[in-house]
């Protein structure tokens, strides 16, 4: 399958509202300088252990280690800057607004900061945080009044704040998933970039669309575990991959 005949299904795609659904994951911020999850050299997961640093067990047993895991995690995230591929949806977002839904399983802020600020996020949000339990002093949940500390915590009933991401064993946000399956039912076009398709439900959407209809698009380097699920496979990286399909449409 060549680029130009995805350019031309996008083209086709881009003329309907949500006509094109984008899927992203870790890959799509490889080249900004954010780690993957998976991939075996450089991954987090490979350096880690991720039933420690992103569960809610691990973080209940040692909350100053998890926490400053994540604040460098976040010192990244602030650091790093959007690559060619965020940059090449931040433009084709505007220049067809309306017709593309992104969908991200990343925490980072890089798709909004090139110009994508409506998109769905399934596993949350890495600069923001929330209370670990129900909070008595803050019902409404405002963090700010949180008292410093690693992490920080509530001076009243001693609740600890928690970075606003999806951990191990936790439920999606209801909304977003909800958001994402109606888009990958509706769409006539996913391209699924830079996600090993091996966590669920997000790896799911690719299929979804399939059977709705849809044609599917895989843009990543390497095998992933929804390849069965895409018509069109391009090899190749989000940077460099995106801006070919997409510049000038
Ligand atoms: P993974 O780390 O599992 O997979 C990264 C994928 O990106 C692999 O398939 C790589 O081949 C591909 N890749 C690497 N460099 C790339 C590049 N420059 N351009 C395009 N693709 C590239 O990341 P995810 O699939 O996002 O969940 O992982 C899914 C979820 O697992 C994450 O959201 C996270 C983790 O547990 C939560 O935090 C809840």
């Amino acid at each position: 399958m060549s680029i130009e005949t995805v350019r031309r299904l996008i083209r086709v795609a881009a003329d309907e509202p949500g006509g094109l659904a984008v899927l992203t994951g870790a890959g799509m911020s490889a080249e900004s300088g954010i780690p993957t999850f998976r991939d075996a050299m450089t991954g987090m997961w490979s350096k880690f252990d991720p039933a420690e640093l992103a569960s809610e067990q691990g973080f209940r047993a040692r909350p100053q280690h998890v926490w400053d895991w994540y604040a460098e995690r976040r010192e990244g995230v602030r650091a790093a800057l959007p690559n060619a591929g965020h940059r090449a949806l931040g433009d084709f977002h505007r220049r067809h607004p309306g017709s593309m839904v992104l969908i991200t399983q990343n925490v980072d802020n890089l798709h909004q900061r090139a110009g994508v600020p409506g998109m769905i996020r399934l596993h949350g949000d890495i600069l923001a945080d929330r209370w670990l339990g129900p909070c008595a002093r803050h019902p409404a949940c405002s963090p700010t009044e949180a008292v410093a500390g690693r992490p920080p915590r509530c001076a009243d009933c001693g609740n600890l704040l928690r970075p606003g991401v999806v951990w191990f064993g936790e439920m999606l946000p209801p909304a977003a998933i909800d958001a994402a399956e109606l888009a990958a039912r509706r769409c006539r076009l996913m391209l699924v970039v830079g996600t090993s398709g091996a966590v669920w439900p997000a790896a799911g959407l690719a299929g979804e669309a399939r059977r709705h209809g849809a044609s599917v698009v895989i843009v990543n380097p390497e095998a992933s575990e929804i390849d069965g699920d895409a018509q069109h496979l391009l090899r190749g990286t989000a940077a460099t991959l995106l801006p070919a399909l997409l510049d000038g449409l």
